[in-house]
Protein backbone atom coordinates (compact mmCIF):
# COMPACT_ATOMS: atom_id res chain seq x y z
CA UNK A 1 0.00 0.00 0.00
CA UNK A 2 0.80 3.27 -1.08
CA UNK A 3 2.34 5.51 1.91
CA UNK A 4 1.83 8.70 0.00
CA UNK A 5 -1.77 9.25 0.87
CA UNK A 6 -3.47 12.38 1.16
CA UNK A 7 -6.52 12.77 3.21
CA UNK A 8 -9.63 14.36 1.56
CA UNK A 9 -11.49 17.16 3.53
CA UNK A 10 -13.67 15.42 6.29
CA UNK A 11 -17.81 14.77 4.99
CA UNK A 12 -20.59 15.20 6.80
CA UNK A 13 -22.57 12.21 8.41
CA UNK A 14 -25.98 12.11 7.08
CA UNK A 15 -28.94 14.13 8.92
CA UNK A 16 -29.66 11.74 11.32
CA UNK A 17 -33.05 10.24 11.52
CA UNK A 18 -33.33 10.47 15.82
CA UNK A 19 -31.56 12.70 17.97
CA UNK A 20 -29.89 9.95 20.51
CA UNK A 21 -29.38 11.56 24.28
CA UNK A 22 -25.56 13.22 24.73
CA UNK A 23 -23.60 11.19 26.94
CA UNK A 24 -20.12 11.38 27.44
CA UNK A 25 -19.44 8.37 25.43
CA UNK A 26 -21.95 10.28 22.57
CA UNK A 27 -21.58 13.83 23.01
CA UNK A 28 -22.73 14.91 20.09
CA UNK A 29 -25.99 12.70 19.94
CA UNK A 30 -25.72 11.66 16.57
CA UNK A 31 -26.15 8.06 14.98
CA UNK A 32 -23.00 8.10 13.41
CA UNK A 33 -20.43 10.84 14.03
CA UNK A 34 -17.76 12.08 11.41
CA UNK A 35 -13.87 10.90 12.05
CA UNK A 36 -12.43 11.37 8.65
CA UNK A 37 -13.49 11.64 5.11
CA UNK A 38 -15.41 8.05 4.60
CA UNK A 39 -15.19 7.14 8.38
CA UNK A 40 -17.74 7.32 10.97
CA UNK A 41 -17.60 6.19 14.54
CA UNK A 42 -21.14 4.91 16.10
CA UNK A 43 -20.77 5.72 20.32
CA UNK A 44 -23.16 4.88 21.77
CA UNK A 45 -23.41 4.29 25.52
CA UNK A 46 -22.38 0.86 26.89
CA UNK A 47 -23.86 0.53 30.44
CA UNK A 48 -21.56 -2.58 32.62
CA UNK A 49 -23.10 -2.88 36.44
CA UNK A 50 -24.90 0.84 35.78
CA UNK A 51 -21.42 2.56 34.67
CA UNK A 52 -21.38 3.68 31.38
CA UNK A 53 -17.77 1.96 29.35
CA UNK A 54 -18.79 3.73 26.03
CA UNK A 55 -18.23 1.63 22.72
CA UNK A 56 -17.38 2.79 19.31
CA UNK A 57 -18.54 0.85 16.39
CA UNK A 58 -16.70 2.34 13.40
CA UNK A 59 -17.90 2.83 9.63
CA UNK A 60 -15.72 2.69 6.68
CA UNK A 61 -17.08 3.57 3.23
CA UNK A 62 -14.65 1.69 0.64
CA UNK A 63 -13.32 2.46 -2.67
CA UNK A 64 -16.48 0.44 -4.29
CA UNK A 65 -18.71 2.49 -2.61
CA UNK A 66 -19.77 -0.53 0.14
CA UNK A 67 -19.16 -0.01 3.93
CA UNK A 68 -17.20 -2.14 5.84
CA UNK A 69 -18.16 -2.55 10.01
CA UNK A 70 -15.73 -3.08 12.41
CA UNK A 71 -17.15 -4.13 16.23
CA UNK A 72 -20.85 -3.40 15.59
CA UNK A 73 -23.20 -1.73 18.34
CA UNK A 74 -26.70 -2.59 18.45
CA UNK A 75 -28.96 -2.15 15.25
CA UNK A 76 -32.03 0.13 15.39
CA UNK A 77 -34.13 1.45 13.03
CA UNK A 78 -32.33 4.80 12.78
CA UNK A 79 -28.99 3.62 12.49
CA UNK A 80 -30.23 1.07 9.68
CA UNK A 81 -31.33 4.09 7.54
CA UNK A 82 -28.25 6.24 8.22
CA UNK A 83 -26.40 3.48 6.83
CA UNK A 84 -28.64 2.82 3.78
CA UNK A 85 -27.78 6.82 3.00
CA UNK A 86 -24.13 5.80 2.55
CA UNK A 87 -23.99 2.50 1.10
CA UNK A 88 -24.59 -1.19 1.23
CA UNK A 89 -23.39 -2.94 4.40
CA UNK A 90 -21.09 -5.55 2.24
CA UNK A 91 -18.19 -6.61 5.46
CA UNK A 92 -19.05 -6.91 9.23
CA UNK A 93 -16.11 -7.43 11.40
CA UNK A 94 -15.87 -9.10 14.76
CA UNK A 95 -12.12 -7.93 15.63
CA UNK A 96 -11.75 -9.58 19.36
CA UNK A 97 -13.42 -12.65 20.99
CA UNK A 98 -15.25 -9.74 23.46
CA UNK A 99 -17.20 -7.22 21.08
CA UNK A 100 -19.66 -10.18 19.75
CA UNK A 101 -22.72 -9.24 21.19
CA UNK A 102 -24.31 -7.59 18.33
CA UNK A 103 -22.47 -9.91 15.68
CA UNK A 104 -25.41 -12.03 14.82
CA UNK A 105 -28.22 -9.20 14.78
CA UNK A 106 -26.03 -7.72 12.02
CA UNK A 107 -25.52 -11.00 10.23
CA UNK A 108 -29.65 -11.24 10.28
CA UNK A 109 -29.95 -7.99 8.87
CA UNK A 110 -27.68 -7.72 6.12
CA UNK A 111 -27.62 -11.61 4.99
CA UNK A 112 -25.20 -10.56 1.87
CA UNK A 113 -22.79 -8.99 3.76
CA UNK A 114 -19.62 -11.12 4.84
CA UNK A 115 -19.32 -11.53 8.20
CA UNK A 116 -15.89 -11.82 9.64
CA UNK A 117 -14.40 -12.75 12.84
CA UNK A 118 -11.31 -12.67 14.63
CA UNK A 119 -8.83 -16.25 14.32
CA UNK A 120 -10.63 -18.69 16.96
CA UNK A 121 -13.85 -17.11 17.35
CA UNK A 122 -15.61 -19.09 14.51
CA UNK A 123 -14.78 -22.23 16.77
CA UNK A 124 -15.79 -20.27 20.11
CA UNK A 125 -18.97 -19.51 19.21
CA UNK A 126 -20.20 -21.48 16.17
CA UNK A 127 -23.84 -20.23 16.77
CA UNK A 128 -23.21 -16.83 15.95
CA UNK A 129 -22.50 -17.60 11.81
CA UNK A 130 -19.94 -16.07 10.62
CA UNK A 131 -18.36 -16.62 7.25
CA UNK A 132 -14.69 -16.14 7.62
CA UNK A 133 -11.57 -15.73 9.54
CA UNK A 134 -9.57 -12.72 8.89
CA UNK A 135 -5.84 -12.58 10.35
CA UNK A 136 -4.78 -15.80 10.99
CA UNK A 137 -2.22 -15.06 8.23
CA UNK A 138 -0.61 -11.67 6.94
CA UNK A 139 -2.09 -12.57 3.70
CA UNK A 140 -5.90 -10.78 3.06
CA UNK A 141 -8.47 -13.09 1.24
CA UNK A 142 -8.94 -12.52 -2.35
CA UNK A 143 -12.50 -10.79 -1.40
CA UNK A 144 -11.08 -8.41 1.32
CA UNK A 145 -11.48 -5.09 0.94
CA UNK A 146 -7.30 -3.79 -0.43
CA UNK A 147 -7.50 -0.84 1.24
CA UNK A 148 -7.63 -2.20 4.76
CA UNK A 149 -4.52 -3.82 6.65
CA UNK A 150 -4.65 -5.95 9.53
CA UNK A 151 -2.37 -7.60 11.94
CA UNK A 152 -3.30 -10.21 14.12
CA UNK A 153 -2.26 -9.50 17.66
CA UNK A 154 -0.82 -13.12 18.37
CA UNK A 155 1.20 -12.90 21.04
CA UNK A 156 -1.30 -13.07 23.98
CA UNK A 157 -1.63 -16.35 26.19
CA UNK A 158 -4.38 -16.65 29.21
CA UNK A 159 -1.50 -18.75 32.27
CA UNK A 160 -1.99 -22.39 32.35
CA UNK A 161 -5.15 -22.17 29.44
CA UNK A 162 -2.19 -21.13 26.86
CA UNK A 163 -5.10 -19.40 24.91
CA UNK A 164 -5.52 -16.35 23.47
CA UNK A 165 -7.20 -13.75 25.88
CA UNK A 166 -8.50 -11.57 23.47
CA UNK A 167 -7.27 -12.98 19.60
CA UNK A 168 -7.72 -9.30 18.40
CA UNK A 169 -7.03 -7.76 15.06
CA UNK A 170 -6.04 -4.66 14.93
CA UNK A 171 -6.93 -2.24 11.23
CA UNK A 172 -5.56 -0.03 9.35
CA UNK A 173 -7.73 2.06 6.82
CA UNK A 174 -4.69 3.04 4.03
CA UNK A 175 -7.03 6.29 2.92
CA UNK A 176 -7.91 8.29 5.65
CA UNK A 177 -4.71 7.63 7.91
CA UNK A 178 -6.60 5.54 10.46
CA UNK A 179 -6.07 2.83 12.86
CA UNK A 180 -8.37 0.97 14.73
CA UNK A 181 -8.25 -1.05 17.59
CA UNK A 182 -10.82 -2.73 20.12
CA UNK A 183 -9.46 -3.55 23.79
CA UNK A 184 -5.65 -3.47 23.25
CA UNK A 185 -5.90 0.42 23.51
CA UNK A 186 -8.52 2.44 25.22
CA UNK A 187 -8.26 6.60 25.63
CA UNK A 188 -11.06 7.42 28.23
CA UNK A 189 -11.47 11.16 28.73
CA UNK A 190 -10.92 12.76 32.42
CA UNK A 191 -14.04 14.78 31.86
CA UNK A 192 -16.22 11.36 31.72
CA UNK A 193 -18.66 11.31 34.84
CA UNK A 194 -17.01 10.01 38.03
CA UNK A 195 -18.15 6.22 37.53
CA UNK A 196 -15.99 6.17 34.66
CA UNK A 197 -13.91 7.64 35.87
CA UNK A 198 -14.03 5.25 38.15
CA UNK A 199 -13.85 2.35 35.74
CA UNK A 200 -10.99 4.45 33.48
CA UNK A 201 -8.42 4.04 37.10
CA UNK A 202 -9.51 0.23 37.33
CA UNK A 203 -8.22 0.09 33.88
CA UNK A 204 -5.50 2.23 33.76
CA UNK A 205 -3.82 0.97 37.38
CA UNK A 206 -4.99 -2.23 37.53
CA UNK A 207 -5.94 -3.84 34.65
CA UNK A 208 -3.10 -2.41 32.36
CA UNK A 209 -0.22 -4.01 33.95
CA UNK A 210 -2.16 -7.56 33.62
CA UNK A 211 -3.42 -7.19 30.71
CA UNK A 212 0.32 -6.06 28.88
CA UNK A 213 1.97 -9.32 30.78
CA UNK A 214 -0.67 -11.29 29.06
CA UNK A 215 -0.27 -9.29 26.00
CA UNK A 216 3.31 -9.57 25.84
CA UNK A 217 3.45 -13.63 26.93
CA UNK A 218 5.97 -13.75 23.66
CA UNK A 219 7.95 -10.43 23.87
CA UNK A 220 9.54 -11.29 20.32
CA UNK A 221 6.64 -11.63 18.73
CA UNK A 222 5.02 -8.53 19.94
CA UNK A 223 7.78 -6.78 18.68
CA UNK A 224 8.03 -7.90 15.36
CA UNK A 225 4.10 -7.39 15.54
CA UNK A 226 4.52 -3.63 16.60
CA UNK A 227 7.16 -3.27 14.24
CA UNK A 228 4.55 -4.12 11.26
CA UNK A 229 2.03 -1.84 12.80
CA UNK A 230 4.73 0.89 13.14
CA UNK A 231 5.44 0.22 9.02
CA UNK A 232 1.54 1.77 8.62
CA UNK A 233 1.23 4.94 7.44
CA UNK A 234 -1.51 6.69 10.25
CA UNK A 235 -1.95 9.52 12.46
CA UNK A 236 -5.44 8.93 13.81
CA UNK A 237 -5.95 5.93 16.22
CA UNK A 238 -10.12 5.06 16.66
CA UNK A 239 -10.66 2.89 19.66
CA UNK A 240 -13.71 1.42 21.08
CA UNK A 241 -13.45 2.82 23.86
CA UNK A 242 -12.61 6.32 24.62
CA UNK A 243 -11.99 9.51 22.00
CA UNK A 244 -10.40 9.45 19.19
CA UNK A 245 -6.46 10.41 19.30
CA UNK A 246 -5.70 12.60 16.22
CA UNK A 247 -3.05 14.11 17.91
CA UNK A 248 0.23 12.30 18.79
CA UNK A 249 -1.66 9.45 17.56
CA UNK A 250 1.49 6.67 16.90
CA UNK A 251 3.45 8.28 19.89
CA UNK A 252 0.70 7.61 22.19
CA UNK A 253 -0.20 4.23 20.43
CA UNK A 254 3.14 2.54 20.91
CA UNK A 255 4.16 4.36 24.03
CA UNK A 256 0.84 2.52 25.57
CA UNK A 257 1.32 -0.94 23.79
CA UNK A 258 4.90 -0.44 24.83
CA UNK A 259 5.15 0.92 28.02
CA UNK A 260 1.32 1.22 29.50
CA UNK A 261 1.88 4.55 29.33
CA UNK A 262 -1.38 6.67 29.49
CA UNK A 263 -2.04 9.39 27.48
CA UNK A 264 -3.74 12.52 29.04
CA UNK A 265 -6.74 13.08 27.09
CA UNK A 266 -9.28 15.93 28.67
FE1 LIG B 1 -14.20 -3.71 24.95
Amino acid sequence: MSQTATPAPQQAAPARRNARDKTWSNPKGLDLTPIKHNVWGAERPFIWNTIDVGGRMTVIKLEDGSLWVHSPVELDPALQQTLAELGPVRHVVSPNYEHVKYAQQWIHAYPDATAWACPGLKDKKPDIGYDRTIGTTADAPADWPREIGFVWLNCERVPVLNQAFFSEVVFHHEPSQCLLCTDVYWNYPRSAPPKTQLWKFGMDVVYLPIYRNLLVADAREFDKLLARIDAWNFNTVVPCHGRVVMEAARDKFFAFLRRGVIGDQP
